[in-house]
């Protein structure tokens, strides 16, 4: 069964192919950072504006590349949430309109159950049950995943997701939109042991996470630094850039490696944007070896949010058997 799936909650626009034998067969993805850049931030408004330019071309690429006619297409999977309204709306609309005109049925996916399965578009593709750290710039969750469709949230942050932490700290910085690659690829060059930041909940016995006072930390110590010397230089930035990031992974890493711990379990997944960071799949992957746990990544490139995950996590969730349900909220599931 072909399944082209969806995406457009934010700032990408993506659409993809996936056979529920076969696996990916085409992905392509548009990403908005170019024009949301000068605003410093995600403009919903031009955001789904621009969806509506990019979904129909990328839904040709995508058929091209897989070298299919649109007749083979036998289900049609969206991003039913949660993300932007007028975004999501877009890849909603498309995809009941597609599957509507075919006769198909729509399956919508919760943005997040895309990101916690996209690691097993990778090989060595990890085998359930294993402990989840999602990360990503509207998200933080600690989960254990015993199959598709067998979530337990074992912990979560209590305020800014990771990768706000990332964006709001790198805005501090003065560094561009996205927030998070910017200020890693600063911190590269920074020494982080420079200023201390607070490691906030390390040692809390939950699995939760806290990172608004971070953000406030970020902020007093580079209104220090500017009393003291006046505009920060190169290295003064990224030596804070280090610390910020440092701060952040230390945490991420602690409380992943905690739940590794509790459930005894000896696989980590770790997925959403923050998993890009090179830093905390370095720290994570020397932490979990100590544990002989062995960690997975989604492929780099499908670290971000893309439409080859929305169609993944359907094509799973038709393979398991999952039942959808309906614009009008009655269940229903597909054969494959
Ligand atoms: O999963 P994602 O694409 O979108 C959401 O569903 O939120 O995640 C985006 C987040 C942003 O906060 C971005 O700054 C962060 O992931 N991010 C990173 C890196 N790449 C993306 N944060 C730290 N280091 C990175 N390399
Ligand atoms: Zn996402």
């Amino acid at each position: 069964m072909i399944i082209i799936g969806f995406e457009s909650s934010c700032d990408e626009t993506g659409v993809a192919l996936v056979c529920t034998e076969r696996g990916l067969l085409a992905h392509a993805l548009h990403s908005q950072i170019a024009m949301h850049r000068e605003y410093g931030g995600v403009v919903p408004e031009l955001a789904s504006r621009d969806h509506i330019r990019r979904i129909l071309p990328l839904t040709r690429a995508v058929l091209n590349q897989a070298g299919l006619p649109m007749e083979r297409i036998d289900a049609v999977a969206y991003t039913a949430g949660p993300g932007l309204a007028g975004a999501l709306l877009v890849g909603a609309s498309v995809a009941q309109a597609f599957a509507w005109a075919r006769g198909l049925p729509a399956i919508p996916i919760h943005h997040l159950e895309g990101h916690l399965l996209s690691p097993l578009l990778a090989t060595p593709r990890p085998e359930f049950p294993f402990v989840a750290l999602l990360v990503s710039g509207g998200h933080t969750q600690i989960m254990r995943v015993g199959g598709v469709g067998d979530y337990e949230l074992l912990g979560e942050t209590l305020d800014d997701a990771a990768g706000e932490a990332f964006d709001k700290s790198a805005k501090l910085l003065g560094l561009g939109y996205p927030g998070g690659p910017a200020l890693s690829k600063l911190a590269q060059e920074g020494d982080a042991g420079r200023y201390e930041l607070p490691r906030p909940m390390l040692h809390s016995r939950d699995l939760d996470f806290s990172f608004s006072g971070l953000k406030t930390a970020v902020l007093t110590r580079l209104r220090a630094i500017e009393k003291e010397s006046g505009a920060l230089d190169d290295a003064q930035r990224a030596d804070l850039a280090a610390a910020t990031e440092s701060a952040i992974v230390d945490v991420l890493a602690a409380k992943a490696i905690k739940a590794v711990k509790q459930t005894g379990l000896k696989r980590l997944v770790v997925a959403g944007g923050v998993g890009a960071n090179r830093h905390l799949r370095k720290q994570l992957i020397e932490a979990a070896a100590r544990l002989k746990c062995e960690v997975f990544f989604p492929p780099l490139d499908l670290c971000t949010d893309n439409g080859a995950m929305i169609a993944f996590a359907a094509a799973m969730r038709v393979n398991a058997g999952l039942a959808a349900l309906d614009s009008a909220g009655h269940a229903f599931t597909v054969r494959p």
